[in-house]
């Protein structure tokens, strides 16, 4: 798996994680290229459907990044969440693909750093697990439609 450059899919809460996206540009803190960002409202938006969708094209790993606990802008949305996260890596782990593909992650907007160390630590991660069994299934299922 040495040459494997995963591809990765951010939900990024507007008000924290892509704010800290942001702030990791401006103050030049680099982070790994394999992380695409969709920005969210809120991460409360961020459906079971949005993730397992992520996964169907072509993500090898997914996170859903929120304000910190007791901070998200709209009550509870991040506590919602991490909820869903936790669904959808039960489903994951029941399907056999296991659940540390996805993750939830906190933090404000000032955390730069944070959102690029989370950024290279979650690529290593899934450069570690290879590429994913779901993105592997409809390569082979979209060859067999071809030929
Ligand atoms: Fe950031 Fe809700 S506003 S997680």
């Amino acid at each position: 798996m040495e040459n494997f450059e995963p591809e990765i899919v951010a939900f990024c809460c507007h008000y924290c994680a892509y704010t800290a996206a942001d702030m990791a540009g401006s103050k030049r803190i680099s982070y790994p290229a394999n992380v695409k960002i969709i920005r969210v409202p809120c991460t409360g938006k961020v459906d079971a459907i949005h993730i397992m969708k992520a996964f169907e094209k072509g993500a090898d790993g997914v996170y859903v990044a929120g304000c910190l606990e007791g901070d998200c802008h709209f009550k509870n949305g991040n506590t919602r969440a991490r909820y869903r996260v936790e669904h959808v890596q039960k489903i994951l782990e029941d399907l056999g693909w296991g659940q540390e593909r996805l993750a939830m992650i906190n933090m404000s907007a000032g955390m730069g750093e944070r959102f690029a160390s989370t950024a290279f630590e979650f690529t290593e991660k899934i450069k570690d697990l290879g590429p994913s069994p779901i993105k592997i299934t409809n390569t082979d299922k979209h060859h067999k439609a071809i030929s």
